[in-house]
Order: structure tokens, then C-alpha cells, then sequence
């Protein structure tokens, strides 16, 4: 088992090790006093693992309430937030117990926004088990739901009191959704460097799960520390996203957002290696990892879609816009453009082709 230790907002500990999850519930109420836990799940994950976690729990002495959701992006909604916060309400959750979110992205954004808002912020515990959730939205204390104009417009920096993952519920995980976090795993080995982008290219991801989510975990770690509320360093997280965005936008959604951040993080590559940021082979390195996981690396919109979506994103201020662009797997660099000049980044990375 590895520990990470996150010290943001109180401070709290991701664990990470196989066979974990038959000791959620002792290992979160080691970190709280709650009596009761509102375990937040959606439909595929809950009868997949919630009986064990549900078991965890009561064995440690917490009465356990269950709240299901239809899984998906959809759900992540006002709707099914309002729900959970009723759900507590009627459960009379007091301060001191327990919001749980077992599941992906969705039920950890949800869940955590729901926790942190109920009575001003109750108890709150992550058991992510999606590749994505493990290594990314977990940790952090981002969590948010959509607004019909927007996906997570209204959300609340809130860490979690523990992160408990156990690296065996991937083996369901749908093999999209496997390829969708190994793209946020590239995008962090080419932030951090060769190490890591050399270990996932000799190995797949999922044979070595253990200790690349430990290694991503730790990697964001420092981001987190560095900058909790998101104001200057963690936006290089960033590096893919700003196409991927765009791309996400164009499909209204329908291109998963891993799949959008590969093709993303292709533009960019390919566009920092033509405007001279680049080495060209390290500009192919990527490239090469990128196919190899079976990811989209083409632009399929049209230019100007992509721009407009893009410049219309509430990440920009006035008529700048910022780009997280590689100079070498390990060296990434923010750049403030003029907006007009992204049609230029856009066409390097192959738009309109
Ligand atoms: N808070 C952050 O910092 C942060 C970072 C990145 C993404 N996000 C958010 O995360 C969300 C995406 O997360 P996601 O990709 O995990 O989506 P998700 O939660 O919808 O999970 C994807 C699918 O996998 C299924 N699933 C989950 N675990 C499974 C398992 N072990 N076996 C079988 N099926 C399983 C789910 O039921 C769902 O259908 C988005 O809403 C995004 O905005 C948040
Ligand atoms: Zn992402």
C-alpha cells in the first residue's frame, strides 16, 4: 500500500493499494467521527462494489445510507445535486458525518460540491473507480456540477478527509474509459518528464496501475500544494485542454473529454514543434504514445469552430488567450496570446487539414 499526504485545506491522505476498498469504511472513520455516511453512487458502480463498501462501513460502526444516481454526465446536474442535499437532510446528517462518493468523476464532483455546501461542509470521502477519478479528480478538492450554459459552473474548492483507492475495481472499467484516463496520464508525463512518459510507453498503463496512479497522485500533489485555488500553476494541468475544450464543445459533448484531451494535446504538440517550441522527435514522441493507447489524435472540426468555441471559453480574460505549450516532454510553458493569433496554433496542430 502507498500513502501520499496532501496538504491542502486540513491535510488529508490518499491510499492506494490493491484489496482496498473492504476497508473504506474503517479507514475513513479512522479520519472522522460520522455516525452516518450518505455513500453517493451511480447505477453501474453501485452494484458492482457497493455491497462490500456498505459493508466496510457498518462493520466500522456507521449507519450507512445509500444514494443512487443513473450514471453519466448528465446526472452531474442541479437536479441529482438537490437530491443528495434533500437525501442528508432526511437522513439528518449532522456536520460531523459523511458525504462518500464511490464512482468516477461524476460521483466526485457531485458528491463533494453536495458536501461541501451541506450545512456549510460536512464530512466528505472519495473512493474513486475510474482511471481518471484515481489519478485526477480525486485529488484536489475541485468539485463542481453543470449549469444548462456550462459544464461545472457552479462548484466549491473542498479536499476530501481521506482518498481511498483501490486499484482492483478498474479491472470492470469499460475499455473507453480505461483509454480516457490514460489520456490525462500521458498529458501528466509530458508535464513532468521522461520518467514517467518512458515507464507507460515500455508498459501499459493497466499492468502497472499501482504505481502510475501513485506516481500521478504524487505528480498532482504538488500542483495542489503549490497553488490550491487554482490561480497560477495549476493551470498547466491544463496542456491538451484548450482544444480538447473546444473539441468537447463542437461535439455538444458526445467526444468523451479524454478522447478530446488526446486529440488536444496532439494539436498542441504538433503545433509547438511547427512554431519552433519543439524538438520535431519529441513532437512525434507524443504523437507515438498517443496512438499507441488507441486515442484520436486528428482535428475533425472545422477551424473557425474550434477557435470560436475555444475563445468563448470563461478560462480567458479580455482578448488574451492562454496556451499551455510544450518545449520538451518535461518542460511545458504558459503562453498569453493575442486571441487572434490562436487561428496560427490551430492550423500548426492541423485544423481545417
Ligand atoms: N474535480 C476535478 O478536478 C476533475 C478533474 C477531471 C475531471 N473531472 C470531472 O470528472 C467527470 C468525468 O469523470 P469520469 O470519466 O470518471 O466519468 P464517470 O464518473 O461518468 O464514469 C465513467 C463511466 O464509468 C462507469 N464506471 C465507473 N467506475 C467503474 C468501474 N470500476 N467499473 C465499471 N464501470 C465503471 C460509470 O458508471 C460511468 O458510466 C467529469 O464530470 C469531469 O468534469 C473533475
Ligand atoms: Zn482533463
Amino acid at each position: 500500500m502507498r500513502t501520499i499526504k496532501i496538504r491542502a485545506g486540513k491535510g488529508y491522505e490518499v491510499q492506494i493499494g490493491a484489496g482496498l476498498l473492504a476497508q473504506a469504511g474503517e479507514k475513513s472513520l479512522a479520519v472522522s467521527k460520522a455516525k452516518k455516511v450518505l455513500l453517493v453512487s451511480d447505477d453501474i458502480v453501485y452494484p458492482l462494489y457497493g455491497e462490500k463498501v456498505v459493508k466496510s462501513f457498518t462493520d466500522a460502526g456507521a449507519e450507512v445510507i445509500p444514494f443512487v444516481f443513473p450514471h453519466g454526465e448528465a446526472s452531474k446536474n442541479l437536479e441529482t445535486y438537490g437530491q443528495i442535499l434533500e437525501a442528508a437532510c432526511e437522513a439528518r446528517l449532522t456536520r460531523s458525518d459523511m458525504i462518500a462518493a464511490l464512482g468516477g468523476g461524476v460521483a466526485g464532483d457531485m458528491a463533494g460540491f453536495a458536501a461541501a455546501t451541506y450545512q456549510r461542509g460536512t464530512g466528505f470521502a472519495q473512493i474513486p473507480t475510474t482511471l481518471l477519478a484515481c489519478i485526477d479528480s480525486s485529488v484536489g478538492g475541485k468539485t463542481a456540477i453543470d449549469l444548462k450554459n456550462g459544464k461545472n459552473q457552479a462548484g466549491a474548492f473542498y479536499q476530501p478527509q481521506i482518498v481511498i483507492i483501490d486499484p482492483e475495481v478498474l479491472e470492470t472499467l469499460p475499455e473507453i474509459e480505461y483509454r480516457n484516463g490514460c489520456a490525462e496520464i500521458i498529458k501528466t508525463a509530458v508535464l513532468d518528464g521522461e520518467e514517467l512518459f518512458e515507464k507507460i510507453r515500455k508498459t501499459p498503463v493497466r499492468e502497472q496501475y499501482e504505481d502510475i496512479i501513485a506516481y500521478c497522485v504524487d505528480f498532482k500533489r504538488k500542483y495542489v500544494e503549490e497553488d490550491e485555488f487554482d490561480l497560477g500553476l495549476r493551470m498547466k494541468l491544463n496542456l491538451g485542454h484548450t482544444i480538447g475544450h473546444a473539441i468537447e464543445v463542437c461535439s455538444d459533448y458526445t467526444v468523451p473529454h479524454g478522447q478530446a484531451v488526446a486529440a488536444g494535446l496532439a494539436a498542441i504538440s504538433r503545433a509547438a514543434a511547427e512554431l519552433g517550441y519543439l524538438a520535431p522527435a519529441d513532437s512525434q514522441r507524443i504523437l507515438d504514445l498517443i496512438e499507441a493507447y488507441g486515442l484520436p489524435m486528428t482535428l475533425d472540426d472545422a477551424e473557425e469552430d474550434l477557435f470560436n468555441a475555444a475563445a468563448a471559453d470563461k478560462k480567458n480574460s479580455g482578448d488574451t488567450m492562454r496556451v499551455i505549450v510544450p518545449k520538451a516532454i518535461g518542460d511545458c510553458v504558459i503562453e498569453t496570446i493575442p486571441r487572434e493569433q490562436f487561428h496560427k496554433w490551430l492550423s500548426a496542430g492541423g485544423a481545417g487539414k
